[in-house]
C-alpha cells in the first residue's frame, strides 16, 4: 500500500477537473506570496493571537465583518463544524428547546449534544423525482414561538436548494422577537452579489456561519461565523470558540480566509460561470434531468443555487455510478459526489467557463454513450434500487423524544437484536442512504412502524449504524 503522502502526489499526478470542494480548486493564484512551509508559524511577535486578537488578526477578521456584512466575524480553523458547535453553545445558558432541520450536517447534533438543548426536528421535504432532501416547508405554530428558544437552519442544502426563510422572520417579528436565528450557509459562503440569494446576515438572521474553503479560496478546514445584532452574548460566543477550537490555529489557514475575504469581492469569476452554467443546462439539460430554475416554488424549494449542479441519471435509465466512471474515465471529471441516481457537481470560485464547458461535453457525451451500449447490448445498465421505498421510510412520523441528544450521549448504553429494540430508547442516530435523512436520532425511542421499515431493510445502506451486525445500541434501563 502506498503512503498518504504518494497516494495524494499519485492522485494529483491524474489531473482531474475538479467539480467539489475546496473551491480554489488547486488554483495558484490564490496563494501567492502565502509560503509553504517558511510561514507555518505560531503566535509569535507581531502574529496576534487567534482567541484574544489584537493586532493582524483582528485587523482580517474586522475586514471579514465589513464585506460579509457583519457586526463581528470570527476566523474559524476547525472548519465549520466547529462553528456549527460554537452556535449551539452560544445558547446553551438558556436552557430550552431548539427547532432544528432533520437533515442538518452531523456537527449539529455534536452542538445539540454539548449545549444539552432539546431539538424540535423539522422534516424535509423529499423531491419526488431526486428522492433527496431539497426542501423544507417553514410554518411555525405561534405557539411554538413561546417555547422555543432558538432556531437553526441549513441554507443552502448540500445541493444548492434554499427554502422560504420569510415566514420564520415573519413569525419572529410577531411571536418571538428574542429567538435567535442561527443559520448554516457553509455551502454559501459565496453570496455576495446579485446573481445569488442574499446571505441570511442580509434577512436578519443573528449568526452565519460560512464554510468559507467550500465555494471560495480559503484552504480546506478554514471557516467563518459572523454574529450581528444583541440577541447572542458575544463573550459567551468568544468562550464558546475558545473552547472548541485549537490552541496552535494554523496561520496558513488564517491568511488564506483573509485572502479568500478579499477574493470574494470579485464578481465577476461568478458572472462568467453563470453564463456557462445556462450553456450547459440549455444542452444538457435536453438531455438529463438537471435540478434548475423551474422546481423553484415546488416542494419546499424557494430559489436554486445554480453553482450546484445537480444531474439526476435514472431519467434516462443509467446508474449514476456508472455515469460517473464514464466521466472520470473519459473527461477526468471529478464531482463532489453522487449516489445511485443522482451526481451534484459543485462550482467554487476557482472554477473557470472552460471547465465547465467541458463539463457540459462530459454530460452530453455521457448520455451518448450508454444510448449506444444501451441499443448495443439491448439492455439498460440501471441496477438502481428504487429509491421510493427510502422515501416512504423519511415520511414516517418522528419517533418520540426520549432524552436529549446530550443526556442519550452520554448515558451508559448497550447493543442488543434490532428486533428487540421497540420501546427502547436509542442511542445513536440512523439514516438510510439514500436519501440520508436520520429515520431515529440519539434519544428518540422504537416506535413499532419504524422497526417494522428498519427491519426490512439491508443495514448497509444505512448511515451512522455503529457495527449493525452486532444489534443497535440503546439506552440500559433501570
Ligand atoms: C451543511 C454543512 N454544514 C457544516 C459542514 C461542516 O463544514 P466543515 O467541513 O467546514 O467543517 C458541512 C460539511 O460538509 C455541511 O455540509
Amino acid at each position: 500500500m502506498l503512503s498518504l503522502g504518494e497516494e495524494l502526489l499519485q492522485y494529483q499526478n491524474q489531473e482531474f477537473l475538479s467539480f467539489h470542494t475546496p473551491g480554489h480548486k488547486g488554483k495558484r493564484e490564490f496563494f501567492e506570496g502565502l509560503n509553504f512551509p517558511e510561514q507555518d508559524l505560531t503566535e509569535l511577535p507581531g502574529l496576534d493571537m487567534l482567541h484574544t486578537p489584537q493586532g493582524v488578526i483582528d485587523k482580517a477578521q474586522k475586514r471579514a465583518a465589513q464585506v460579509f456584512g457583519a457586526d463581528e466575524s470570527f476566523f474559524l480553523v476547525n472548519g465549520a463544524t466547529a462553528g456549527n458547535q460554537a452556535m449551539f453553545l452560544s445558547l446553551a445558558g438558556i436552557k430550552g428547546k431548539v427547532l432544528v432541520g432533520r437533515q442538518s450536517h452531523r456537527s449539529v447534533m455534536a452542538g445539540l449534544v454539548l449545549s444539552g438543548l432539546e431539538p424540535i426536528y423539522i422534516k424535509p421535504i423529499i423531491h419526488p423525482e431526486f428522492h433527496l432532501p431539497l426542501g423544507y416547508d417553514f410554518k411555525i405554530e405561534p405557539q411554538l414561538w413561546g417555547e422555543i428558544q432558538g432556531l437553526h437552519l441549513t441554507y443552502p442544502s448540500y445541493y444548492g436548494t434554499l427554502s422560504d426563510y420569510k415566514p420564520i422572520v415573519q413569525g419572529r417579528d410577531v411571536w418571538g422577537p428574542n429567538v435567535p436565528i442561527l443559520v448554516d450557509q457553509a455551502h454559501g459562503s459565496h453570496y455576495l452579489s446579485k446573481l445569488f440569494p442574499p446571505s441570511a446576515l442580509e434577512w436578519g438572521a443573528d449568526l452565519v456561519l460560512n464554510s468559507s474553503h467550500k465555494t471560495l479560496s480559503a484552504l480546506t478546514q478554514a471557516a467563518m461565523l459572523h454574529v450581528q445584532g444583541e440577541r447572542i452574548s458575544r463573550s459567551r460566543l468568544r468562550q464558546s470558540l475558545e473552547l472548541l477550537q485549537s490552541s496552535s490555529p494554523s496561520y496558513l489557514l488564517m491568511a488564506s480566509l483573509e485572502r479568500a475575504v478579499e477574493f470574494a469581492q470579485k464578481g465577476k469569476c461568478w458572472e462568467l460561470l453563470f453564463e456557462a452554467v445556462q450553456e450547459l443546462h440549455q444542452c444538457a439539460g435536453k438531455v438529463l434531468r438537471i435540478l434548475n430554475s423551474e422546481d423553484q416554488g415546488q416542494y419546499g424549494i424557494e430559489q436554486i443555487d445554480w453553482s450546484k449542479i445537480l444531474v439526476n441519471t435514472s431519467s434516462i435509465g443509467l446508474a449514476a455510478p456508472l455515469g460517473v466512471d464514464f466521466l472520470r474515465t473519459h473527461f477526468r471529471i471529478e464531482p463532489e459526489l453522487w449516489d445511485q441516481e443522482n451526481i451534484l457537481f459543485l462550482l467554487g470560485i476557482g472554477n473557470t467557463p472552460e471547465e465547465v464547458r467541458r463539463l457540459t461535453e462530459g454530460l452530453v457525451a455521457m448520455v451518448q454513450w450508454f444510448e449506444s451500449t444501451k441499443r448495443s447490448e439491448g439492455t439498460t445498465l440501471m441496477p438502481c434500487k428504487d429509491t421510493q421505498d427510502f422515501t416512504e421510510g423519511a415520511g414516517l412520523p418522528l419517533p418520540p423524544l426520549r432524552l436529549t441528544p446530550r443526556e442519550a450521549f452520554l448515558a451508559p448504553k448497550c447493543q442488543i437484536p434490532l428486533k428487540e429494540s421497540l420501546g427502547k430508547i436509542v442511542g445513536e442516530s440512523i439514516s438510510p442512504y439514500p436519501p440520508g435523512v436520520p429515520w431515529i436520532m440519539m434519544g428518540e425511542e422504537m416506535t413499532p412502524e419504524l422497526l417494522e421499515v428498519l427491519l426490512n431493510f439491508p443495514s448497509n445502506r444505512y448511515q451512522g449504524w455503529d457495527n449493525p451486525e452486532q444489534g443497535i445500541w440503546v439506552i440500559e434501563e433501570g
